[in-house]
């Protein structure tokens, strides 16, 4: 580690202290603080990930310049929004603060949430790229998750900050996130160096679900981890469901609700069609096949035919013919 590394590092979790004072200790806080406990979170769970405040009146600035920090290391730290005349201001203002650590353990950026949704504004600002902060590197909680990942033997990916500490909340500490909906190679070459089996869990909405079918492409292509989807109700995202159904409702669903990555795909092929018409269905069977061509167990892909034929009232044989067919123009 470079001297300029752990100079920024240690700006960091000044900064995290700082807003978690903030957060805990003062009036300013408040606000923030009734949003995290209306939200289900534990003061140990506040603690835990280090949740903080960054209050209208910009604070870190004379923090900082009070300690005499170096300027470039300022203007290099991504903590602030420089104007035109150099002058440096906090970038994070109303927002509450999510720590981000890298793999270490280290503070490398942060995220910081408004307390209201409103139109102008995006629900979480992230911190710039910087020499510490890579966003399609870091994977949120891997420091924290990692002895949760490897006792379990398989990790929960989930979408967003809320999610994994919900999870971690309810006692399901092997969760991290891809800090939302678009998975890098990057962040699958780091989670297959810790474990073989990656449960995905994305939010139950329609972006969530087209990012389940996504990734499932990507980990095919740039890994041999075992794959299952955790499909939750519609519309649903993992900390809704918690708040929902309690810490063993959680609990529960992280472990029934875990299904083959086929599964998810032949249903998600069927989103949005109506299935009445020949045609349509003929469409659906020969986009759901070549799914059915990648299962190599029997036994598994039996239970897929005998679905098919059941639901469409056709015979299986002929749905093996067709397979054997697809199987053969695949190669
Ligand atoms: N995200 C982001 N910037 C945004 C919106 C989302 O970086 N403007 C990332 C965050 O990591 C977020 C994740 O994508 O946690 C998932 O997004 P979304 O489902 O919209 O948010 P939630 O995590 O459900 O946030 P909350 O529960 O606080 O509303
Ligand atoms: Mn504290
Ligand atoms: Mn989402
Ligand atoms: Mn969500
Ligand atoms: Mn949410």
């Amino acid at each position: 580690v470079n001297s300029k590394t752990a100079q920024l590092i240690d700006l960091h979790e000044q900064a995290a202290k700082l807003y978690h004072h903030i957060l805990v200790n003062t009036e300013m806080g408040q606000p923030a603080l009734d949003y995290l406990h209306n939200r289900g979170l534990t003061d140990e769970t506040i603690e835990t990930y280090q949740l903080g405040f960054a209050p209208a009146q910009r604070l870190l600035k004379p923090f900082f310049e009070q300690r005499q920090a170096d300027y470039q290391l300022l203007r290099q730290s991504g903590l602030f929004i420089e104007n035109a005349q150099g002058d440096l201001r906090d970038r994070f203002t109303e927002r509450v603060m999510f720590p981000l650590r890298n793999a270490s353990g280290h503070v490398a950026a942060f995220s910081g949430r408004v307390l209201k949704k409103s139109d102008d504004q995006p629900k979480y600002l992230n911190s710039p790229e910087t020499a510490l902060f890579t966003k399609s590197r870091l994977l949120f909680n891997f420091d924290l998750a990692r002895p949760a990942i490897r006792e379990a033997g398989e990790v929960i990916l989930f979408e967003g900050y809320m999610d994994v500490i919900s999870a971690t909340q309810a006692g399901v500490r092997n969760g991290i996130a891809s800090m939302g909906t678009s998975l890098t190679t990057e962040q699958i070459y780091a989670i297959e160096r810790t474990t073989d089996h990656l449960n995905i869990c994305y939010d139950g909405d329609t972006p969530g679900q087209r990012a389940t079918q996504r990734a499932i492409g990507l980990l095919r292509e740039h890994s041999h981890l075992d794959l299952s989807v955790i499909q939750l109700p519609e519309g649903q995202d993992p900390d809704e469901y918690r708040r929902a159904h309690g810490d063993e409702g959680f609990q529960k669903v992280m472990q029934s609700a875990k299904e083959t990555p086929i599964r998810f795909q032949l249903r998600y092929l069927r989103r949005d069609r109506a299935l009445e018409t020949d045609s349509e269905q003929l469409d659906y069977l020969n986009e759901a096949l070549p799914l059915l061509a990648q299962v190599n167990e029997p036994v598994a892909l039996d239970l897929y035919l005998n679905q098919l034929a059941t639901e469409f009232h056709l015979d299986k044989a002929a749905l093996v013919a067709r397979l054997k067919q697809v199987r053969q123009v695949d190669g």
